[in-house]
């Protein structure tokens, strides 16, 4: 019974099992398939013994974000394989995640973020001309990968840690967030019923550990705020078991720092290729801005263009794709029950491609976040979640996608092999599908 004491309604569940087999090679087609058939609703999919609800609609996504938010918290089924990676801190709930918070938010300040910018910017012009061969075949993941996870890792970890201590880190996190991929397929299997990946992901664990810890020692040894594994030690001084806090909210937020950034700017380039007009403003405002480089934190202010790109660009591929949560309690939504236990998932991916929110919704079109562009619900876009857990991290983000696409696209111009739509796979985060090469050709004979 609702609260006004109109019956709810039970939410109608889609045979999601049967369109998970037919997209077996492309699941996020089976999510996509379900979305159209619910339109907005609120539906059930079922998956054999495990049936989540689907939540699509803005003001449904507004609900369980921010106005019952409690009530729907990070933890179950889709959580729970990750929590020896990510520990019991920032990307926890309840009391954990609170503590974190409070520490973390006061920490990325728009002063704060500035700074790194500017160490970022240094970092990123170096690692791009140590890390592009003009000319040759690249795998764009890897490139991507190679630049963005050693900026983050000496942002956060400090300017100290060594080579091969970044080296090891990276492939470590990759497997951590793909190796129980196959648990988002089964989510109903117990965690101590062991899967393939379960001894990789335990080995990948190891490695970031053994990188970690010491860096949180020689952080405390030292002393100061250089960087931001220095500020969780001050912020953690004294408290028991304080290794362990620090170190769960320093791979908790890498993580969600490196991959998400990493798949973000894996598209940057299948859709620069699909889209030359696109591709061709995105040039002539690099060229005019920041010349043959290299860019500086001064330019990023008159990349206007380039910004409004990568607002579309997480529009249409959002790393974090899926959003899944508990549910404490039986609530409601648009008088439809949703019950205690049960487990809800958002898709910012889905929501995002609504056409009953979006004109032209697969349209990859940057013009919609002009100035004063179009009005839209609060909740129709939310590559960065919202409420009480939304990222910290949107405008490093949009400082280190600026500093990345400008600094390759200043000097080289890309050619992509292969040809056809690019598809995501599923993982943690929107990955493309398939391992994705191009070639950079100097800009100047382009
Ligand atoms: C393309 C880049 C990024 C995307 C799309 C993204 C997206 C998200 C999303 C969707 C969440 C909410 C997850 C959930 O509650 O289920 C989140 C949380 C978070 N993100 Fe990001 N993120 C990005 C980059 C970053 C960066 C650069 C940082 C670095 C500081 C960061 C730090 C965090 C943290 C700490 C949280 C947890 C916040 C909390 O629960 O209180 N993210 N992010």
């Amino acid at each position: 019974m609702s609260v006004a004491g109109v019956p709810t309604r039970q939410a109608r569940t889609l045979p999601f099992v049967r369109s998970l087999a037919r997209h077996a090679r492309t699941p996020v087609h089976a999510f996509e398939e379900a979305s159209a058939q619910a339109s907005g609703e609120l539906v059930r999919l079922n998956m054999g013994p495990f049936r989540p609800y689907l939540i699509t609609h803005p003001d449904h996504v507004q609900h369980v974000l921010k106005t019952n938010q409690p009530n729907y918290i990070r933890a179950g089924m889709f959580w729970d394989p990750l929590a020896p990676l990510l520990g019991q801190g920032i990307l926890s709930d309840g009391e954990g995640w609170a503590a974190s918070r409070k520490i973390l938010q006061p920490v990325f300040t728009a002063r704060y973020v500035n700074s790194l910018t500017e160490s970022m910017a240094g970092i990123v012009t170096e690692l791009i001309d140590a890390v592009v061969a003009p000319g040759r075949p690249l795998d764009i993941a890897e490139v991507m990968s190679a630049v963005i996870h050693p900026t983050i890792v000496r942002l956060f970890l400090g300017a100290t840690i060594s080579d091969a201590d970044i080296d090891r880190l990276a492939p470590a996190y990759d497997t951590g967030v793909t190796a129980r991929s196959i648990r988002l397929l089964l989510p109903f299997v117990p965690q101590r019923f062991p899967l393939p990946g379960d001894g990789a992901f335990k080995n990948a664990i190891r490695t970031i550990d053994d990188v970690v810890y010491p860096r949180i020692h020689y952080a405390r040894a030292r002393g100061g705020d250089a960087d931001l594994v220095s500020r969780l030690c001050r912020a953690r001084e004294g408290e028991p078991g304080a290794d362990r806090l620090i170190r769960d909210d320093m791979v908790a937020i890498h993580g969600a720092a490196t991959e998400t950034s990493v798949t973000a700017l894996t598209w940057v380039w299948p859709v620069l290729d699909a889209h030359p007009a696109i591709a061709a403003k995105v040039y002539e405002e690099i060229d005019r801005v920041v010349g043959r480089g290299p860019v500086t934190m001064a330019h990023l202010a008159e990349l206007t263009y380039l910004r409004m790109f990568v607002d579309e660009l997480v529009r249409l591929y959002p790393p974090g794709w899926i959003l899944p949560r508990t549910v404490v309690r039986t609530d409601e939504i648009d008088g439809v029950e949703v019950a205690a236990g049960s487990t809800v998932v958002l898709s910012p991916f889905l929501t995002h491609r609504l056409p009953e929110f979006w004109d032209r919704p697969l349209e990859f079109d940057p013009e919609r976040f002009a100035a004063g562009g179009a009005n839209r619900h609060r909740y129709a876009y939310f590559p960065f979640a919202a409420g009480p857990h939304v990222c910290l991290g949107p405008h490093l983000f949009l400082m280190e996608a600026l500093l990345v696409i400008a600094g390759i696209l200043a000097k080289y111009r890309p050619v992509l092999h292969g040809s056809g739509p690019v598809t995501p796979r599923l993982a943690s985060t929107l990955r493309p599908a398939t391992g994705l090469t191009m070639t950079l050709v100097p800009a100047s004979r382009a």
